[in-house]
């Protein structure tokens, strides 16, 4: 993304050709970004050479799943939903992995049924189930168990999964009770220990430490995994300040760990994928003074991008036309939706704005558009692809009659 005489290009394409023909808000990604994406994780982890399961709660629209499998990349998937999706999207079944707490019995015979890789379970009650339903299908189904390594992964709270205090996977100490449970099982194989500490991590020591624990795990296990799965988590630069995970390093210590454990591993990134390859193009509706700043009020809410409303998170917003006056206003943006907590940030020193013109809030690709709801019976906004230079669209704005 770069100005070229102060209008935005994304790929060569003028963003405003786009709001030209489109109505905002509008969500655009770039085809180029996600491969260049997809290749950098390959490259980075080629000694390792892993399974790489996109994790499609990021992102599932079906046409980026389609291009996503074009890269030969798996899923990881979380509901019985994303599992049917990532089917239809063409990518096979013994690349798909399946996670979270509450798999209900539905999901569970239904995975079982499409033959996937691996049910990474998350509790006792969980395995038992599995068992139940593969037994009565007169199946041997393939599981791991998530282990929850107690580890901080210094990121934000309500996005840390491997703490004590988190519901995800399970202790040491009951780790190690599953196993045998699993091992005394006629209808299941013990595959796969799964972990994932949590989600924008930007410093590759809480994965030492999570390796660390998952290297104790097994060696007091005694058994071998030919399968561990380390989750997603990987970290992006949202503040565009080159702070992201050092994959290098991150790529060592897996490395060191292989020496020890010899397994085939496994990831499900999903923000390290997409994240950096949309934006959310947006529309000042009105400009209204407040007491000391003035609310910039965009056609885009938080029912569109929820980020920053449920989890404080910051994303760049910059104009789609750049000039060089400044504002000595404070800028605040919201949206139109009733909440305060519908703001996306507040600026100093920005640009000065005017009524109409517009806003790209930046890598809005992870989590934008699979968090965003009907909230105020609001429309889903329109999304598009850049291909080659051209425009696909991937989703259409709902219609407000559809929401009747
Ligand atoms: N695997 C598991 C088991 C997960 O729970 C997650 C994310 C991932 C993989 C993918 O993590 P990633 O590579 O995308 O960091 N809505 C929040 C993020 C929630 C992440 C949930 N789990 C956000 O907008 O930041």
């Amino acid at each position: 993304m770069i100005y070229k005489k102060n209008k935005l290009k994304i790929d060569r394409f003028d963003i405003s050709s786009i709001t030209k023909k489109y109505k905002t808000p509008i969500y655009c990604y770039s085809l180029k970004k996600i491969k260049e994406n997809i290749q950098n994780l390959k490259k980075h982890f080629k000694k390792i050479n892993p399974l790489i399961c996109y994790a499609v709660k990021a992102n599932s629209n079906l046409k980026l799943l389609k291009e996503i499998k074009k890269n030969n990349l798996g899923a990881d998937v979380v509901s019985g939903g994303e599992l049917m999706k990532v089917l239809k999207a063409g990518i096979k079944p013994k690349k798909i992995v399946f996670s979270g707490v509450g798999k209900i019995s539905e999901e569970i015979e239904y995975a079982i049924s499409k033959n996937i890789l691996l049910i990474n379970a998350e509790s006792k009650s969980e395995i038992l189930e599995i068992e139940k339903i593969a037994k009565k299908k007169k199946k041997i189904v393939d599981v791991g168990i998530r282990l929850n390594p107690n580890t901080d992964a210094k990121t934000l709270t309500q996005i840390s999964t491997g703490k004590k205090e988190n519901k995800f996977g399970v202790d040491q100490k009951v780790f190690l009770k599953l196993i045998n449970i699993v091992k005394k099982s006629k209808n299941m194989n013990l595959k796969c220990l799964s972990v994932h500490i949590g989600s924008q991590i930007l410093n590759h020591k809480p994965y030492q430490n999570m390796l660390k624990v998952v290297n104790r795990v097994i060696k007091l296990s005694n058994y071998k995994f030919e399968y561990i799965d380390l989750g997603g988590g990987m970290g992006i630069d949202y503040d565009h300040n080159n702070s992201k995970l050092d994959l290098k390093k991150y790529s060592r210590d897996i490395e060191k760990f292989l020496k020890i454990n010899n397994c085939k591993i496994i990831f499900e990134p999903g923000r390290s994928i997409i994240g950096n390859t949309a934006v959310l193009i947006t529309k000042i509706i009105y400009i209204k003074e407040g007491f000391k700043k003035d609310f910039v009020i965009l056609d885009a809410a938080m029912n569109d991008l929820m980020r920053p409303a449920l989890y404080g998170a910051k994303h760049k917003i910059i104009p789609l036309k750049r000039i060089k006056k400044k504002s000595k206003k404070i800028y605040e943006f919201v949206g139109p939706v009733c909440e305060s907590t519908d703001t996306f940030a507040t600026v100093k020193n920005y640009q000065k704005l005017n009524e109409k013109d517009y806003l790209i809030i930046c890598d809005v690709g992870a989590y934008g558009i699979s968090l965003s709801s009907n909230y105020n019976v609001r429309p889903k906004p329109l999304e598009v692809l850049i291909k080659k230079s051209k425009i696909q669209i991937l989703s259409k704005r709902q219609k407000i009659s559809d929401l009747m």
